[in-house]
C-alpha cells in the first residue's frame, strides 16, 4: 500500500528511483524507522535528495544513515550549530545554490566524516577561520560563485586531506598562500582562484608552494598588474607545460601600470617583458620527450632534438652511448652530423651504437635547457632475408652453369648431327628482349649456336600467341623437356 502511495505521489519520477525509494522505505519500516525521509525529499539507499524543493531551512528530521545529502537549489539562508551532528556517516553534502551569507560557529561539528562539501553559488562574504574546523577528512571544497572578498588566514589549517579547492568567481583581492605547505596539505592538487580580483600577489609565497599545488593553480581572469616578477612565475609554469596555462592562454591578462584600459594577454604578447631578467630556471628538468627508434645495421638514423624550447637560438649537445658527448664543433667522424636544428644524423649504424641518446638544447640567453631522449635499438638484418638472397644467387649461378654447359659441352658437336634450318620467317618473330640479360648476353656471344639450337624448340611454340611473355623459367623448362635426353646425359 505504501509503495502504491509512493508510486502515485512520484508518478513523474523514473521507475528505478521509485523502486529504490520503496526499498528504502521498506527497510526503514523493517528497521523500526531510525530516520524519517522528509515528505518533500527522495531517499534512495544511502542518499537523501531534497534539491529544488523550495526548502527555506533544514528539514527537522533527516535519515541518520545517509552518506549523501543534497540540499542544492533551495532557499536555505541559515544553518544552526550541529545541523548535521545526527548524521555520523555523512560524506557528501551539497548546499549549492542557496542563500547562505555566512556560517555560524559549529555548523559542521560532529560531521567530521565529510569528504565533499559544496557551498558554491551562495552569498558567502568572508570565509571565516572557524567554518571548516575539524573537517580533517574533507577532500573537495567548492566555494565558487559566491561573494567572497576574504579567506581568513587559518581557514585551511587542519584540512589535511584537501585535494581540490574551488574559489573561482568571487571577489578576492588576496589569498593566504603561505598557509599551504607540503606537510600541511600534502594532497592538494587543485587551487582554483580564477575570475577574482587579484592584482598584486605575494609571488615569493606562490613560488614556495608545493609543486603539485603550483601545477594546479588557476589564476586566469584576474586583474593582475603586469610586472617582471609576475611574468617570471608564469614563464616558468609555461616552460613546464602546465595545463592551467595551456587551457586558458587567452584568459591570462594583466594591466600595464595598473591601468584598466591597457590590458594585454601576457602569455601571447611577451614584448612588454623583453627587458625582464628572468631568473635561471627551476631545479627540475623542464620537459623530457622520450621516443624510441628501431633500425637495422647499416641504415642511417636521424634523431631530432625537438624540445619544449622554442627559441631559434639554441645550442645542442648529444650524449651518445658509444661516442660520449657530441657537439657540432667536436665531431671528427664523417659518418656523424649534427644539423643546425639539432638533428643528429648517423650513417651506417652498428649494433653497438644502440642505447640511449640524450640531446640537451640550451638557450644560452635565458639559461634554460631542455632534453630529449631517444632509445635507439640497432638490430642485425633478419637472417632469413639473407638466406633467401643467398639461395637465389646460388640457384642462378647453377642455372647459368647448366645452360653454359649445355651450350658449349653438348655431345652433339659434329656437323652431321646439325638439324635442318628452320623456315626463315620464324626467327624475326622471336622476341629476344623477353629473356633476362644473362641469357641475352650468353646468346649474343654465339649467335650461330643460338640460331642453330633454338630452331628445334622454337618451332612448335610459334603456334602460341604471345610467346614473348614466357619468362625465362618457362623457357628453361621447355628447354629441359625438349632436350631431356641430352640433360639426362648431362
Ligand atoms: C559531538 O561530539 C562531541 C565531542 O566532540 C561529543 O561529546 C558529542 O556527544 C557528539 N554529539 C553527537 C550528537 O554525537
Ligand atoms: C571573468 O571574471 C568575471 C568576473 O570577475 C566573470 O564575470 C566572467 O564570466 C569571467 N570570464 C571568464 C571567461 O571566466
Ligand atoms: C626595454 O629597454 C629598451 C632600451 O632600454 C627601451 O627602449 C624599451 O622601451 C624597453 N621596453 C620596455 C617594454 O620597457
Ligand atoms: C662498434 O663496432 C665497430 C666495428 O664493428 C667498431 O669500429 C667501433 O669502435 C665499435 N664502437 C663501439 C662504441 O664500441
Ligand atoms: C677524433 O679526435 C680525437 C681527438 O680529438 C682523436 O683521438 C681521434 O683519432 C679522432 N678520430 C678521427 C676519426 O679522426
Ligand atoms: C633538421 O635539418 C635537417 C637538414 O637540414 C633536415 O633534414 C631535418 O628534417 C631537420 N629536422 C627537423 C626536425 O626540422
Ligand atoms: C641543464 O640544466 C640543469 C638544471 O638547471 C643543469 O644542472 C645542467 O647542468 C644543465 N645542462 C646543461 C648542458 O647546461
Ligand atoms: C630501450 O629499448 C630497448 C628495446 O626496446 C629496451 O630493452 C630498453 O630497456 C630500453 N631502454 C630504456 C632505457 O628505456
Amino acid at each position: 500500500l505504501f509503495c502504491a502511495g509512493a508510486f502515485a505521489a512520484f508518478e513523474t519520477m523514473p521507475d528505478h528511483v521509485m523502486f529504490g525509494c520503496c526499498l528504502v522505505v521498506f527497510f526503514c519500516l523493517l528497521r523500526g524507522c531510525d530516520g524519517n525521509c522528509p515528505a518533500m525529499c527522495l531517499c534512495v539507499s544511502d542518499t537523501v535528495c531534497c534539491s529544488s524543493t523550495g526548502l527555506v531551512k533544514l528539514p527537522m528530521f533527516l535519515p541518520t544513515f545517509s552518506m549523501t545529502l543534497d540540499l542544492s537549489h533551495n532557499y536555505i539562508s541559515y544553518l544552526s550549530a550541529g545541523s548535521f551532528e545526527k548524521m555520523p556517516r555523512l560524506e557528501n553534502l551539497r548546499l549549492a545554490s542557496n542563500q547562505l551569507t555566512s556560517l555560524g560557529e559549529g555548523v559542521f561539528q560532529n560531521a567530521s566524516g565529510l569528504r565533499i562539501l559544496d557551498l558554491s553559488s551562495n552569498r558567502l562574504h568572508v570565509v571565516e577561520q572557524h567554518y571548516f574546523h575539524g573537517l580533517w577528512r574533507l577532500e573537495e571544497l567548492l566555494l565558487y560563485n559566491n561573494k567572497i572578498t576574504q579567506v581568513e588566514s587559518s581557514t585551511l589549517t587542519g584540512l589535511s586531506s584537501l585535494k581540490k579547492l574551488y574559489v573561482s568567481l568571487n571577489q578576492l583581492t588576496d589569498f593566504p598562500f603561505f598557509t599551504i605547505q607540503d606537510h600541511s596539505h600534502p594532497f592538494l592538487t587543485m587551487l582554483d582562484l580564477s575570475s577574482n580580483r587579484l592584482s598584486s600577489l605575494p609571488w615569493a609565497d606562490i613560488k614556495a608552494l608545493p609543486s603539485l599545488v603550483q601545477r594546479g593553480l588557476y589564476l586566469h581572469n584576474n586583474s593582475l598588474v603586469c610586472d617582471c616578477t609576475m611574468y617570471s612565475m608564469f614563464w616558468h609554469w609555461q616552460l613546464r607545460g602546465y595545463d592551467t596555462l595551456k587551457d586558458f592562454t587567452d584568459d591570462h591578462r594583466c594591466t600595464i601600470y595598473g591601468e584598466r584600459r591597457a590590458t594585454i594577454t601576457f602569455l601571447r604578447h611577451t614584448r612588454f617583458f623583453q627587458n625582464c631578467t628572468l631568473e635561471k630556471a627551476v631545479s627540475q628538468p623542464v620537459t623530457v620527450y622520450l621516443s624510441t627508434v628501431t633500425v637495422t645495421e647499416e641504415e642511417t638514423i636521424h634523431l631530432d632534438c625537438h624540445t619544449s624550447l622554442k627559441s631559434m637560438d639554441l645550442s645542442f649537445t648529444w650524449k651518445t652511448p658509444g661516442k660520449g658527448y657530441l657537439t657540432p664543433a667536436s665531431i671528427n667522424d664523417t659518418l656523424i652530423t649534427i644539423f643546425p636544428n639539432g638533428t643528429l644524423e648517423m650513417q651506417s649504424v652498428r649494433v653497438n651504437d644502440s642505447g640511449m641518446y640524450v640531446c640537451t638544447a640550451l638557450d644560452v640567453k635565458l639559461g634554460v635547457n631542455a632534453t630529449r631522449e631517444v632509445n635507439v635499438t640497432v638490430s642485425l638484418p633478419p637472417p632469413e632475408s639473407f638466406n633467401t638472397g643467398y639461395t637465389t644467387l646460388l640457384g642462378c649461378a647453377i642455372t647459368m652453369i647448366l645452360i653454359l654447359m649445355y651450350l658449349y659441352l653438348t655431345p652433339c658437336r659434329c656437323s652431321c648431327c646439325k638439324q635442318p634450318k628452320p623456315p626463315s620467317k620464324t626467327i624475326p618473330t622471336y622476341d629476344r628482349s623477353s629473356f633476362s640479360s644473362a641469357f641475352t648476353a650468353s646468346i649474343r656471344e654465339q649467335p650461330q649456336v643460338y640460331s642453330d639450337k633454338h630452331v628445334a624448340f622454337l618451332e612448335p611454340m610459334m603456334s602460341q600467341q604471345g610467346l614473348h611473355k614466357i619468362n625465362h623459367i618457362d623457357f628453361l623448362l621447355q628447354y629441359i623437356v625438349r632436350r631431356n635426353n641430352t640433360l639426362g646425359a648431362l
